[in-house]
């Protein structure tokens, strides 16, 4: 943990300022381990291998816990990086693009391996805080220990450790797999500063009623089969994919005399995107759609409905893949 981080924290129980009670290791730079404390109502969260705790995951409640249990697993199996993240990351932000991050205060809701917090951090914001629940706080930690400017915590999304000093909040993947989306999404911007702004990209409703009808109940049985098993399993789809992918969807829609035949295949656009993928990543994909127990695909209504919720403005709805949404918009 970075000394800097503690300008941005606040207590999670009653907002109270956030001091550091104690270090029991520190390399100059960076503490690796020791305690913070409440100023106000004296609550202590320890700081265990450089990431201050402040989720305790024995007491949330059991199906955030499963969640946490599945991505934290998942993440720490794929904890690799690959060159194409970036590209994905800013396809999942659109409009937002690298010059916006300059000089920013960034807040991540649910950074898993910290892919993009890496990213961002490199383009020239002041700070990014990534948050997540599980485990994958470890990857991520390993993925930006070092970067001044990057800062990782586990934390609960409905129970930001933060104070509203944000000028962007982002969530990429995440929301649509709590329990309560909409309040989530709420919590994450409330925490960004009157005037800043923030995205999120989520599964949509529309075009996904097969997943919804035939990946839904196969995924309530490998979120709680063993992992190692699940692991293997999810190879035979891996194998379908990749092979459609890079022997029929690549081909066709980079050819000027398939593209047409290509619009009228299976979930072109989707597929085709992934198909630039190497093998490993579409393992990642196939694992990341079996292991969460809990999944929400949202109507562009309902989307909608969160940023008219929160008072947004100036707000940008996209489309992505023909199979999901991503906003951005102003807070007030
Ligand atoms: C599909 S992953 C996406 C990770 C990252 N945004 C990315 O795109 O690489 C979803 C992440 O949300 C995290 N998560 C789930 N529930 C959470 C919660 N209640 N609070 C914070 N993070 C949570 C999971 O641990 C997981 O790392
Ligand atoms: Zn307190």
């Amino acid at each position: 943990m970075k000394r800097t981080l503690l300008d941005y924290l606040a207590c999670p129980s009653c907002g109270g300022d956030i001091n550091l009670s104690s270090i029991l290791a520190d390399d100059g730079g960076e503490i690796f381990s020791g305690e913070l404390q409440c100023a106000a109502c004296r609550r202590t969260f320890p700081i265990i291998r450089g990431i201050p705790r402040f989720a305790d995951l024995e007491s949330v409640a059991a199906d955030k816990q499963e969640t946490a249990a599945s991505f934290g697993w998942s993440w720490q199996q794929f904890a690799h990086d690959d060159e194409r993240y970036e590209q994905q990351f800013l396809d999942w932000i659109a409009p937002v693009e690298p010059e916006f991050f300059a000089g920013k205060i960034v807040l991540e809701g649910g950074c898993g391996k910290g892919r993009h917090t890496r990213r961002v951090a490199g383009w020239g914001v002041k700070d990014i805080v990534a948050v997540d629940l599980s485990d994958a706080v470890e990857v991520a930690f390993a993925a930006t220990r070092g970067i001044p400017n990057a800062h990782v915590i586990q934390a609960d999304i409905y129970q930001l450790p933060l104070r509203r000093v944000f000028d962007y909040a982002f969530s990429v993947g995440v929301l649509h797999h709590l329990p309560n989306p909409r309040e989530g999404f709420k919590s994450l911007v409330s925490k960004v500063k009157p005037g800043g702004q923030a995205s999120a990209w989520v599964y949509g409703a529309e075009n996904n009623g097969w997943i919804v009808r035939f990946v839904d109940p196969v995924r309530r049985v490998t979120s709680r089969m063993s992992r190692g098993l699940l692991m293997q399993l999810a190879k035979i789809p891996t194998a379908l994919m990749y092979s459609a992918t890079k022997l029929i969807y690549a081909p066709l829609n980079r050819s000027p005399s398939g593209a047409k035949l290509a619009g009228r295949l299976f979930y072109n656009d989707y597929l085709n995107y992934i198909s630039r993928f190497n093998w490993r990543d579409q393992h990642l994909i196939v694992i990341d759609h079996l292991v969460a127990p809990t999944a929400f695909y949202l109507s562009r209504e309902e989307f909608e409905e969160w940023w008219q919720d929160v008072a947004a403005t100036e707000v940008v709805i996209g489309w992505h893949n023909q199979n999901s949404w991503r906003g951005f918009g102003r807070l007030p």
